[in-house]
């Protein structure tokens, strides 16, 4: 059956769209079969890191009826992505029932998929929460800055107290090397694990570099550079240790008609 992992943060500019982007290609490159959909509706730009120019976007399945096979693009090693449309501002605040019917509307790829990377929106709002307790593991990324800390602690206290999500992969992005990595999550955890019956893993570090900062320019997603090996190495350690954290169970709508 095919399985969905959302990335989230709270706080915008931490690296959200990066991972995904990287994560839905290394797993690919591992030979799985990926669909990434960019739910940072309006503002979307994972496009742009991959690369792709989308003809069609979420927007047309929203608005136009169409379907979500319509709409699909094919990006590199046969990842396939469905965009979240940017500039297009009457697709920011969707009503509840237009959420559900897109997530029912995403059905027919698991046909295709083994694993679906839903890139989350920033902050704690409904839209982001609706996305991030309809998939089965949750990755949270996090930068060893106060605001990210607050961000992602209010996040991870809405997934836990209003919609009963217990597990969650912490990421830490831009970190010095693997050890201040490991020690911010120590703090973030310490923090969380006074007030909330939340269960924090550590997925591992990803480092700050000029390759991956690059990639945007080049259009060229830093698992995909030759020379990034490091980089390459910190992302297929992420998927390892996110796959073996504990699924959530929500039992409010979720991906591929789990309930
Ligand atoms: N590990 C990293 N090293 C260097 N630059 C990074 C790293 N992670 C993200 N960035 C850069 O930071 C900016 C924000 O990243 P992005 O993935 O768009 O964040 P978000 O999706 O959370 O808003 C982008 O310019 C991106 O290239
Ligand atoms: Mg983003």
């Amino acid at each position: 059956m095919s399985n969905s992992i959302a990335i989230a943060s709270g706080k915008g500019g931490v690296g959200k769209t990066t991972v995904a982007v990287n994560l839905a290609l290394s797993l690919s490159q591992m030979g799985s079969k990926v669909s990434l959909m960019d739910a940072d509706f309006g503002l979307a730009n994972a496009h742009i890191l991959l690369g792709i120019n989308p003809r069609k976007t979420i927007r047309d399945v929203l608005k136009n009826n169409m379907l979500i096979e319509d709409v699909l693009e094919t990006g590199p090693i046969g990842l396939k992505f469905v965009s979240g449309g940017n500039g297009l501002i009457d697709i920011l605040n969707i009503d509840k029932g237009s959420k559900y019917q897109l997530i029912r509307a995403l059905d027919p790829i698991a046909k295709y998929t083994d694993t679906l990377i839903v890139d989350i929106p920033a902050g704690a709002s409904e839209n982001s929460m609706t996305f991030a307790s309809a998939v089965d593991r949750l990755v949270i990324i996090l930068v060893g800055e106060p605001t990210s800390f607050m961000d992602a602690y209010t996040f991870i206290k809405t997934a836990n107290l209003d919609y009963n999500l217990h597990n969650f992969s912490i990421v830490v992005n831009m970190a010095e090397n693997e050890k201040a990595a490991h020690e911010t999550f120590l703090k973030f955890q310490n923090i969380v694990s006074k007030f909330l019956d939340a269960n924090l893993i550590f997925a591992g570090g990803i480092p700050k570099t000029k390759k991956i900062q690059n990639a945007i320019i080049k259009k060229l997603p830093v698992v995909l550079n030759e020379d990034a090996e490091l980089e390459k190495l910190a992302f297929q350690r992420l998927l390892k240790n996110i796959i073996k954290a504990g699924e959530n169970k929500h039992n409010g709508i979720r991906f591929f008609s789990k309930s």
